[in-house]
């Protein structure tokens, strides 16, 4: 049995460029790429690379049109692998390239998906290799996924429209569209999805669904209490934690609302995000929305006082050495109003607090959850975290104490949505 104080140095003492384990969440997939006519092939490049970039193996088919579009050279060179455009192709053993490149793929992927494209598969058309390929794909094991792009007008006809509708029907995923300005000089809906977008959405189609049908509700990000139009005092957080929560959170597929102080982290795909500055304006905000919610994750490092009077003009300094005089007033503690309602006292809200200690982790971490009333808070060490793309988490319920050991922000999120759905009991728990 450790000491406290050998839990805390062992998460300290963990150097950070020795052990830290980099995310590749798609290392080890093996994606079929299917590029079809459209100018948003030029993107197609660019989600190659990403999707190399995290691991995936990436194996690019391609049809006659989108062949006009960007060069099978450029796509080999970004795949490191030769490309297939062609169902006659000889080099493979038995000439049937649209049976030997899916049989072993985790998911083909089309991106563009033109409407013509979407109008074959529909009617099982296998006239080239791509369309092939489609058809020819074990059902049950290679899953068909399609990012559509073309015209806004071709995107709203009735005959797309259907045609989408029919391919999600027969268990094809199909990626919603991007809005904007368009190539043929329109704005609307039809864009591709960026290739980051893209690839956050096969982050979530491959994550287990461990929070389907809950609402998570979570505060990130520090707070700022002005104490005249151009200053204030605030904490030190960056918010990465608190929105790498709502990213997971998302993926495992819950509803998200993000509350977040001020950060310059952009809003993870789906999650339904409010900005607010001051403790006040978090604390209205989740009151508004915790009624709503199954889950609270108050990840905020929320500013404990403000300054009792904001001025309402710059306090000017007078060249005298006098210096102002700040009282401040205590801030509502957002996670322990919540952690009392009766929802949360109803076993119908679910509140996960956390702690940014310097010392001492597992002592104050045991008494703050007692003291907000909540059944889980996870423990870091603020200065080793602040900012950082990695951190490590100590979670302490009525049970005892569960370490996170140093990671990537993004896999600890990962992580602690598990943890939270088997407290919630939405999904099992061995018994070992
Ligand atoms: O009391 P302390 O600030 O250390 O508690 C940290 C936890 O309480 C975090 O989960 C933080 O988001 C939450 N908190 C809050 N409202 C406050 C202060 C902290 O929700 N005013």
């Amino acid at each position: 049995m450790q000491s406290t104080r050998e839990v805390e140095n062992e998460i300290i003492k963990v150097s950070r460029s020795a052990t830290l384990r980099f995310m590749n969440d798609l290392a080890g997939k093996r994606i079929v790429l299917g590029l079809t006519g459209g100018i948003a092939c030029f993107k197609a490049a660019e989600l190659c690379r990403s999707l190399v970039k995290e691991g995936a193996e990436v194996q690019v088919v391609m049809t006659e049109a989108a062949a006009q579009f960007i060069t099978p050279v450029t796509m080999q060179a970004l795949s490191g692998q030769p490309v297939f455009t062609s169902q006659w192709d000889a080099r493979e053993g038995n000439n049937m390239a649209h049976i030997n490149l899916s049989r072993n793929a985790d998911a083909i992927l089309i991106a563009p998906a033109s409407a013509d494209f979407m109008a074959k598969l529909i009617h099982g058309k296998a006239d080239e290799l791509l369309s092939l390929m489609c058809l020819a794909r074990p059902l049950q094991t290679v899953p068909l996924i399609l990012a559509p792009a073309m015209n806004r007008e071709m995107w709203a006809h009735p005959a797309t429209q259907r045609n989408v509708a029919q391919l999600r029907a027969d268990g094809t995923h199909v990626l919603g569209v991007g809005q904007g300005e368009q190539a043929c000089g329109e704005t609307g809906d039809g864009r591709m999805l960026e290739a980051e977008e893209i690839v956050e959405e096969l982050h979530a189609f491959w994550t287990p669904k461990v929070l389907q049908g809950q609402h998570v509700l979570i505060t990130a990000g520090p707070t700022y209490e002005a104490i005249d139009p151009v200053r204030g005092i605030t904490n030190l957080s960056s918010g990465k934690m608190g929105f790498a929560i709502a990213r997971a959170a998302r993926y495992a597929g819950a509803q998200v609302s993000l509350i977040s102080g001020p950060v310059s982290l952009p809003t993870p795909r789906g999650v339904d995000r409010v900005d607010v500055r001051s403790a006040l304006q978090m604390h209205d905000a989740v009151q508004m929305a915790a009624p709503l919610a199954s889950i609270f994750i108050a990840a905020a490092a929320v500013a404990d006082w403000r300054p009792a009077n904001a001025a309402g003009q710059k306090i000017k300094k007078d060249g005298s050495g006098e210096t102002p005089e700040l009282s401040f007033v205590e801030n509502p503690d957002i996670l322990a109003t919540v952690a009392h309602s009766e929802r949360a006292q109803n076993g119908k809200l679910f509140c996960v607090g956390f702690a940014a200690e310097s010392h001492d982790l597992l002592m104050h971490a045991t008494a703050k959850r007692v003291r907000k009333g909540v059944p889980l808070l996870v423990g870091n060490i603020g200065p080793s975290a602040f900012g950082q793309d990695d951190n490590a988490l100590l979670l302490v319920d009525a049970k005892g104490v569960k370490e996170l050991p140093r990671d990537t922000k993004t896999k600890l999120a990962q992580d602690l949505v598990l943890e939270i759905a088997k407290r919630i009991g939405n999904i099992e728990v061995k018994k070992t």
